[in-house]
Order: structure tokens, then C-alpha cells, then sequence
């Protein structure tokens, strides 16, 4: 049995802390920096109670995340490198121009940037080095939500690209491949798509922001967990999908910029749960609610 890469993770935040989580499960030691020195040793303190909500023994895992106080030392020896930084181009640019330097030669390097193109981040890099860059796009909660779509840029190496999607199958993860670079890739263009309409109808007045989650919770988003939507337009048959298109199509919101209303709202610091407020109110507890919600549920559908 071939031994786990060594898997070298740049970002303990939100995102780096669950991604090396995930990793060390699976068996991979993992080296583990941030810049920030408190996020970093937030950690493995994050990772431990992450553990326990799914009932795992954390002590194993955790001896698997080495914490390093420098990018160099954890990029040593890596197999396969991550980054979960700030979104932000020339900060990856630097990044990975940094990794180009002290990464082993044969070193995956990998970006899971939300929206931004892996072709803009690698277009600096020489030849080889941005053959072995591509796309890792996990979704939040990374040790819990299960996709990882993996982005092929015009210049990663097809063998990259082939390796990166069969690591993420072999740590339990349900891997997809985008064959091209496009913004938001798949998923958070399908997202935003909604997301554009629902506040569409938010700001003109059709209905308030919680109907919204009322309607999608109790109509399409009931379906969606086992019916996708290409397998729903086979089910309702492709000439009715044909008729609807016809007809909402035009009245669709198809506006190319943020709608006002948002930056009304963060104009007057109603930021989202976090300030109380966004597009509905959230007194701390109905925030917490809803965050413990979302984290029991989604393990309760990995038991399934
Ligand atoms: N939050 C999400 O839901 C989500 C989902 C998918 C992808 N992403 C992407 O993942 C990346 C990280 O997002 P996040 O939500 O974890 O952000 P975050 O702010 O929680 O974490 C980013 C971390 O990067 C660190 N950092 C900044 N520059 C660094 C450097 N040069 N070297 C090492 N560490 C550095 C910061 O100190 C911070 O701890 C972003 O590109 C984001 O777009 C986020």
C-alpha cells in the first residue's frame, strides 16, 4: 500500500482548518500554516470539536496536523499543496510564486479560491510550474459538505488534473471535473444564478426575504438532496422544460451587477448575522439556531 502524500495546507481559516481536518482523517499527515498566528493555533481546537460533533476520537487525527510557524516548512516535502488565503489574486499570485520556490519539484499545487479564475492566479508561474497548478473548490463546511469541484486550466498537466481528482476520491470526497477556467465554476454559478432572482424579487417588492426560504425550503429544495435539476427536466419531460423556458425566460432578472438593495443594507452596517441584521433580523440566539442547525443536519445526512 502506497503511504498518504504529505499534504501541505496554506490557510487555517474558515476553510484551510476543515480542508486539513479532511485530510488527516484520511490518513495523510498534514502541515498545517497561517500567517496569522492565533488563527493558527485556533486550529486544531476547531478541528477537535468538529471531531467530537461527529463522534470521533480526535487525539489520532489531531497528531496527524503539524502546525508550522513558517511557509517554508510546511510546503516541505509536501505531495500535494493547498491554499484556502484570502480571496485575493495578487495575494495567491504571491503565493504561489513563493510555493514555486520551496515546493519539491513533483508537488500538486492547488487553489480553492471561490470565484476567481486558476488561469489569472497561475499566469505569472513559468511552463512547469503552472502545469501543476489547478482548481480544488471545496465548499463550507469542508469536513462535512462532500463536493470538491476539480478545474483544469489550459495549461494543468491532464496527469494533474487526473491525480488531484482521484486524491480527492480516495480521502471520501465527491469529486466533479471542470473542464474550463469559467468564474464561479459550476456550482456557485448555479448558486448565484438563484441568488440574483431571489433578491430580485425581494427588491421590487414580490415578497419579503423569508418567504423566499419558505419557498425554496418547501418546494424545489425538498426535491434537490435526490432529484438534480437535469434529472428533474428528464422527469417532467424536455417539452414542457421547453414551453416554461419560452415564457420566463424574459422576465427573469438578468442585471450584471450586485442589486442596490444590498449596498443599501451594508451602507447602514446590516451586514448579515454577524451585525444582527441583513436581509432579516437575527437576534444571536435565532443565528446560532440556525448555524447549529445547518451543522446537525448535515451530519445526520452523512449517517444516511
Ligand atoms: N468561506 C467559504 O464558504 C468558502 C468556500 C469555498 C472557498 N472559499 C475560499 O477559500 C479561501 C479561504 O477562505 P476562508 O473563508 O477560509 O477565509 P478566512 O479569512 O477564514 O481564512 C483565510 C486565512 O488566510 C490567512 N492568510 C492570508 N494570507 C496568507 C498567507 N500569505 N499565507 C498564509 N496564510 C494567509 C489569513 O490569516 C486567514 O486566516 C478563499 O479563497 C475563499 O474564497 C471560501
Amino acid at each position: 500500500m502506497n503511504t498518504p502524500a504529505k499534504v501541505c495546507v496554506v490557510g487555517a481559516g474558515l476553510m484551510g482548518h476543515g480542508i486539513a481536518q479532511t485530510f488527516a482523517q484520511a490518513g495523510h499527515p498534514v502541515s498545517l500554516f497561517d500567517v496569522d498566528k492565533n488563527t493558527l493555533e485556533l486550529a486544531p481546537l476547531l478541528v477537535e470539536r468538529n471531531l467530537r460533533q461527529l463522534g470521533v476520537e480526535p487525539e489520532p487525527i489531531l497528531d496527524n496536523i503539524k502546525l508550522c510557524s513558517d511557509v517554508a516548512s510546511a510546503a516541505l516535502s509536501a505531495g500535494f499543496i493547498i491554499e484556502a488565503v484570502t480571496e485575493n489574486l495578487s495575494l495567491k499570485q504571491a503565493l504561489f510564486a513563493l510555493l514555486a520556490e520551496l515546493a519539491p519539484e513533483h508537488a500538486i499545487l492547488a487553489s480553492n479560491t471561490s470565484v476567481i479564475p486558476i488561469t489569472d492566479i497561475g499566469e505569472k508561474l513559468s511552463g512547469p510550474v503552472r502545469s501543476r497548478l489547478v482548481g480544488t473548490h471545496w465548499w463550507n463546511p469542508p469536513h462535512l459538505i462532500p463536493l470538491v469541484e476539480v478545474i483544469k486550466t489550459p495549461f494543468t498537466d491532464n496527469a494533474v488534473f487526473e491525480a488531484t481528482f482521484d486524491l480527492m476520491l480516495s480521502i471520501g470526497k465527491q469529486p466533479v471535473k471542470v473542464f474550463q477556467d469559467v468564474p464561479g465554476f459550476i456550482g456557485n454559478r448555479l448558486q448565484h444564478a438563484m441568488w440574483r432572482e431571489a433578491l430580485y424579487l425581494v427588491s421590487t417588492g414580490v415578497c419579503d426575504a423569508e418567504t423566499i426560504d419558505t419557498v425554496v425550503k418547501n418546494s424545489f429544495g425538498m426535491r434537490m438532496p435526490f432529484l438534480g435539476p437535469m434529472e428533474n427536466a428528464d422527469l417532467v419531460g424536455l417539452k414542457l422544460i421547453q414551453q416554461v423556458h419560452q415564457f420566463i425566460f424574459p422576465h427573469l432578472c438578468n442585471e450584471q451587477s450586485p442589486r442596490p438593495m444590498i449596498e443599501d443594507l451594508i451602507k447602514q452596517g446590516f451586514l448579515g448575522m454577524e451585525s444582527g441584521k441583513g436581509l432579516q433580523n437575527w437576534p444571536p440566539e435565532k443565528a446560532e439556531n440556525v448555524r447549529k442547525n445547518l451543522s446537525n443536519r448535515l451530519i445526520d445526512s452523512l449517517k444516511d
